[in-house]
């Protein structure tokens, strides 16, 4: 049985951000995704029975050009956005990525740029994703065992180009970096003492993702997750580890200290400790479509009119009529099975 704490909503201090949705949660982050297509076929996320190699993927002319994606986020930073987060399917397959960071990190408004990539490209594009203004890159990476890291990534990645790209992204001061972890129970739960380990001291933040019912095509089992609170105990037995505050409003990740100093951890406990009500995340897809939330089932077209010559005045007033019309809290409201209810797919509107 699904058990969660629902916390009271708080107003949030982003002052700057003149909308409010229908719960009062003002617009903060633009989390856009750059590219659908990646190059690993993690099993919960793209199996490869569905995503084969004539699975039809966004076309170059239908996802938008940096010059679009240029314009919208400028509309977005005027409401109130000043965190961006770049997000695929697999960003770093998108060409010519670093000319679009560098034309994002020139807007003035935005304070916090970051990456998240599976890895496997970024040791050959640390440096050039810095020097075009990128702050910092999440990586994703669910195993270090081979065999289980070839399970999580559908046989298609390669553990030790990851590695190497975490140690490329350090040197270029692509810091912090987080790594994600999604644990799935009798999949892959006995790599979380290891990644902790190995981890542990380098300054790289380990995150544990609770295992979500993110789109259809996973089959969802609330049995598959492994809580937090599962995992803070387990990882306790072997390394001391406190709760320590947040670092800002709304973070998703709640944090832990080593007791020896060594570093710390963070948990996202979607699942069994939502965190809808400090949600200020809009989500941009490949082909221009707007969501406000990761399980929504439909987004707005936003392609269409800008293509047609809609004003950046036009622009706003669609963007604004979405936010304030925003209802979501879909992980306070999750049951037990899930699966029949329509959801956009994680690697379309990247996480
Ligand atoms: P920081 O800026 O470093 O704090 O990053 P972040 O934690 O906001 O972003 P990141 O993409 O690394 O978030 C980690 C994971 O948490 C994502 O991959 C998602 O799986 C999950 N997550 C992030 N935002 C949301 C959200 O709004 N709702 C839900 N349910 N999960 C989210
Ligand atoms: N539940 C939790 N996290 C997921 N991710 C992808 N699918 C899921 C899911 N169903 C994670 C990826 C990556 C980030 C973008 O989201 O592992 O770290
Ligand atoms: Fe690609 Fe990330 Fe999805 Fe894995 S989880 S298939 S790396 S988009
Ligand atoms: Fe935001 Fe939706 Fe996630 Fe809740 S479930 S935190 S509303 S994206």
């Amino acid at each position: 049985m699904l058990e969660k704490t629902i916390k009271p909503y708080v107003l949030s201090d982003h002052a700057e951000s003149d909308i409010r949705d229908r719960w009062q949660r003002p617009l903060h982050d633009l989390r856009i995704s750059v590219m659908d297509r990646c190059n690993f076929r993690c099993p919960y996320c793209m199996p490869e029975d569905k995503y084969h190699k004539n699975f039809e993927f966004l076309g170059t002319s239908q996802r938008l050009s940096f010059e679009e994606i240029l314009r919208l986020t400028r509309i977005f930073t005027g409401m109130g956005v000043r965190k961006l987060r770049l997000t695929g399917g697999e960003p770093l397959l998108r060409t010519n990525l670093p000319d679009l960071i560098g034309d994002l990190s020139r807007i003035e408004q935005i304070e916090d740029i970051a990456l998240t990539t599976n890895g496997v490209l970024l040791a050959q594009q640390a440096s050039a994703l810095k020097a075009a203004g990128l702050h910092r890159v999440t990586v994703s990476l669910d195993a270090l065992d081979d065999k289980a890291f070839a399970v999580m990534s559908g046989g298609r990645g390669n553990k030790d180009r990851v590695l190497e790209g975490i140690e490329e992204a350090i040197a270029a001061g692509l810091t912090p970096i987080k790594i994600n972890t999604v644990l799935q129970r009798g999949v892959n739960e006995d790599e979380a003492l290891k990644l902790v380990r190995h981890f542990r001291g380098t300054g790289v933040i380990v995150r544990f993702i609770e295992y979500m019912d993110v789109g259809t095509i996973n089959h969802w089992q609330l049995s598959e997750t492994i809580s937090s609170r599962e995992l803070v105990e387990k990882i306790r037995a072997e390394w001391p580890i406190q709760p320590v505050a947040r670092n800002y409003h709304g973070e998703v990740a709640v944090r832990y200290q080593f007791d020896d100093g060594q570093g710390e951890l963070g948990f996202v406990s979607s699942v069994t400790d939502p965190f809808c009500g400090a949600c200020t995340r809009a989500r941009l897809s490949s082909d221009g479509r707007l969501f406000t939330c990761l399980f929504a089932s439909e987004g707005l077209d936003l392609r269409t009119p800008l293509r047609a010559g809609a004003s950046d005045e036009d622009l706003q007033a669609m963007i604004r009529g979405c936010w304030q019309d925003r209802e979501d809290r879909y992980s306070e409201q999750r049951a037990d099975q899930t699966n029949s209810r329509k959801k956009v797919e994680m690697y379309y509107i990247g996480g």
